[in-house]
């Protein structure tokens, strides 16, 4: 039940977030592999619930995406998703914006702010990256998930809120317990329901269907008509896909955006193979060494400005951090690299019947 706690002052905040309510495409978690097929399952059998559900799987395998669906199959679907990634914001700051702070509870603290988990009132609360929960803050989410009812910082007053609560990690929580680092009855609170997300590499049969999807989302947003060739899929079929489906998706965004998307990842793949895996792919016939140097880092800079911004969500901030430089070196860097954050269109189509991916145009093009 709420307390209705927010005033109209405080809800301009709201939308300040990211990853405030916004409508959700329940349809866009394909479901090409028995694997996945019963993850939906569980979304289908827990929709009329409020369980809290802990979703664990490595790094770019859809975690968000079956939070997502879960709220969207769920009878809060009406209310807000919000998400809070414990791993972006630091341990200082993760209380303030959970839960809220009164003014003049720390320095700084000018006005009365409220915390995620009240604009999460009759929606659902997102904790991403929970393994990255101070302990501090694990004590007072435990006590939280008992009754949803907690204290701003600095306040005395009980806020009540009526939320439904979904955590993600890619750590192992079992290992991070026995470490110390993570509370064991945190973990069973959260653990009511246990969705396990596999790597792309044991679902490879979803590969196609996914493929088929960016394809179509990537031609509507970048204006092209892009198609593979089948031994293009064939490679995709066999790539080791460490990063997973996000990893997939970029490599379908370069294939439709550079008209030589196809061969290089042909190329890449060869190398690979061969052992010979290099950041540089161009031919280095006239170059001196030293060029060779500079253009290998520029091309290595590049590639982990693209995979991070991706990772972070075009968080600056978080990026800077993780790359280790200034936010202001993180801008240059982005502008020199002339990288521009993806546009949010997406539009799904399915696979054609000739085996061909993608739209209807006779032959690849880019
Ligand atoms: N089953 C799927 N169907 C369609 N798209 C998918 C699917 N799984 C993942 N994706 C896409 O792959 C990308 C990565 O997924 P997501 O962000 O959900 O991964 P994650 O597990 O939360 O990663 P991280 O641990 O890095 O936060 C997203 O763009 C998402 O839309
Ligand atoms: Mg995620």
């Amino acid at each position: 039940m709420s307390t209705g706690q927010l005033d109209a002052a405080d809800r301009p905040l709201a939308r300040d977030n990211a990853f405030a309510p916004s409508s959700f495409d329940y349809a866009a978690l394909l479901d090409g592999s028995p694997q996945m097929r019963a993850i939906r399952t569980i979304v289908e059998n827990i929709a009329d619930t409020d369980a809290t559900v802990l979703i664990h799987g490595e790094s770019g395998v859809g975690k968000d995406l079956v939070a997502r669906a879960i709220h969207a199959a769920s009878a809060r679907r009406g209310g807000p998703f919000i998400k809070v990634n414990c791993a972006a914001i630091p341990g200082e700051l993760l209380e303030s914006e959970l839960f809220g702070h009164e003014r003049g509870a720390f320095t700084g603290a000018h006005r009365r702010k409220p915390g995620q988990f009240e604009y999460a009132d009759n929606g659902a609360m997102f904790l991403d990256e929970i393994a990255e929960l101070p302990l501090t803050l694990q004590a007072k989410l435990l006590h939280v998930l008992q009754d949803f009812r907690f204290t701003r910082v600095g306040g005395h007053a009980p806020i009540e809120v009526d939320t439904r609560v979904i955590a993600a990690t890619n750590r192992d929580l079992e290992r991070a317990i026995e470490r110390g680092e993570f509370r064991e009855d945190l973990y069973y609170r959260l653990n009511v329901v246990e969705i396990h997300v596999p790597p792309l590499r044991e679902r490879r049969e979803e590969i196609p269907l996914l493929v088929s999807a960016f394809l179509s989302r990537f031609n509507a947003q970048y204006g092209r008509q892009k198609e593979l060739a089948p031994e293009t899929l064939a490679r995709l079929m066999e790539h080791p896909w460490s990063g997973n489906v996000r990893e997939l998706e970029n490599t379908i965004r370069r294939m439709v955006v550079l008209t030589e998307g196809e061969q290089a990842f042909a190329v890449s793949l060869a190398r690979r193979r061969n052992g010979h895996a290099t950041a540089a792919a161009a031919p280095i016939a006239s170059e001196s060494l030293r060029e060779i140097a500079r253009r290998a880092a520029r091309e290595a800079e590049r590639k982990a400005l693209v995979e991070v911004l991706d990772r972070s969500h075009w968080n600056r901030a978080k990026a800077s951090r993780i790359l280790k430089v200034s936010y202001k070196t993180l801008l240059n860097k982005i502008a020199e690299c002339g990288l521009t954050p993806p546009a949010a269109a997406r539009v799904l189509a399915p696979a054609r019947s000739d085996g061909r991916l993608g739209q209807n145009a006779p032959l690849s093009s880019a």
